[in-house]
C-alpha cells in the first residue's frame, strides 16, 4: 500500500507491533532499479513485514547538484515494489517530512551531524553537508517505522559506515544490514544516475569496476603497498575521465593505511559526461 502521512505509517506500524510482526525499512530517493530490488529481497527473507521508503531529500543535495532533475518515477516504483510484496511504499513530500514552508537550514531545523573524522573525506569532501542531511532523514525514518532491521547498500561505503556509526553512537535500536554491491554484466554499478549517462558514457563508465578490480588483482599478487596499488588506476583514465578521488582505507573505520590488508576497502569517484559516479571494492570478500 502506497502511504504519503507519516501517521497513517505510524498506525500501520502500530498494529503490526501488537501482532508481533518484525519489520524492516528499505530507505531509497526512488528510481528503484535491481540494486534497490535485492536490498527489499533481503529484508523480506528477514522480517515479516517490509517498508521502503521513496524520497527525494532535498536537504541531502548540495545547491548546484541534481535536486530538481533527480529521476521520480514514483508510479513505476510502486509497481516493483508490489511485485516484491513490499507492505509500505512510503513517500511523503518535503513539506509531510519537514514542514509546510519550513527553510531547511540548522538555524530553523534539527540535523543529526555525523563526526568531522568520517565526513571530511571521500565524498563529504566535495559534498558539503550531505551526510548531514542523509543522517537527519535516516533518523527521521527510523523514528516514523521504528524498524526492527534496516537495509543499505554497499554501494554507498561511507554512507553505511556513518549509518552504523550513528545507530551505534545514539543508540538506535536497529539492526543495520548491508547488502552487496549488483552490476550490470559490464560490471558498471547499478545508480539511479546511470540514467544520465549516453550509451557511449556508459561505457568510459566501466573504468570505474576496472580500476577496483585492477587493484584488487595486484593486491591479490601481493602489493600491499597503498601509494603503489593507487598508481596503477592512472594508465585507465583518459580525458573522458574527471576522477575525483581514489581512497584506499579501513573498511570498517575509513582510516588512511600505507599497506592494505583484508579489512581493507578501495573507493573511487569519477565524473562522465559530467555525471558523478562512485564505485567500490573490498580487497577480501568476507
Ligand atoms: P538511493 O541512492 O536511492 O539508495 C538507496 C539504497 O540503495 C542505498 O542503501 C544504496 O546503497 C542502495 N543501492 C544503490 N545502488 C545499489 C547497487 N547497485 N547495489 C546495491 N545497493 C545499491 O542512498 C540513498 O538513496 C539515500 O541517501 C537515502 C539512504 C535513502 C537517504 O535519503
Amino acid at each position: 500500500m502506497l502511504l504519503n502521512k507519516i501517521e497513517e505509517v505510524r498506525e500501520q506500524i502500530k498494529t503490526w507491533r501488537k501482532e508481533g510482526f518484525t519489520t524492516g525499512l528499505v530507505p531509497t530517493m526512488g528510481a528503484l532499479h535491481a540494486g534497490h530490488l535485492s536490498l527489499i529481497k533481503r529484508a523480506k527473507q528477514e522480517c515479516d513485514k517490509v517498508v521502503v521508503s521513496v524520497f527525494v531529500n532535498p536537504i541531502q543535495f548540495g545547491p548546484s547538484e541534481d535536486f530538481d532533475k533527480y529521476p521520480r518515477t514514483l508510479e513505476a516504483d510502486t509497481k516493483l515494489c508490489e511485485q516484491e510484496g513490499v507492505d509500505i511504499v512510503f513517500a511523503p513530500t518535503p513539506a509531510e517530512m519537514y514542514g509546510e514552508g519550513n527553510r531547511l537550514t540548522n538555524d530553523t531545523l534539527t540535523y543529526v551531524c555525523p563526526p568531522f573524522f568520517y565526513v571530511n573525506k571521500l565524498c563529504g569532501k566535495t559534498r558539503i553537508g550531505h551526510f548531514d542531511g542523509v543522517c537527519t532523514v535516516v533518523n527521521k525514518l527510523f523514528n516514523i517505522v521504528q524498524p526492527d532491521k534496516a537495509f543499505f547498500g554497499q554501494k554507498d561505503a561511507q554512507q553505511a559506515v556513518i549509518i552504523r556509526k550513528m545507530v551505534k553512537d545514539l543508540n538506535i535500536p536497529v539492526e543495520v544490514i548491508q547488502c552487496p554491491i549488483i552490476r550490470e554484466e559490464s560490471g558498471l554499478a547499478l545508480s539511479s544516475r546511470n540514467k544520465y549517462l549516453s550509451e557511449e558514457g556508459k561505457k568510459d563508465a566501466l573504468v570505474l569496476s576496472r580500476i577496483l578490480n585492477n587493484i584488487k588483482n595486484c593486491y591479490k599478487k601481493g602489493i600491499t603497498d597503498v601509494s603503489a596499488l593507487k598508481e596503477t588506476a592512472y594508465p585507465f583514465l583518459t580525458e573522458k575521465h574527471d576522477l575525483e578521488y581514489l581512497e584506499i582505507l579501513d573498511r570498517e573505520t575509513l582510516e588512511e593505511k600505507e599497506k592494505a590488508d583484508n579489512n581493507t576497502i578501495v573507493l573511487i569517484a569519477c565524473r562522465v559526461e559530467n555525471v558523478r559516479l562512485i564505485d567500490n571494492v573490498y580487497l577480501e570478500d568476507k
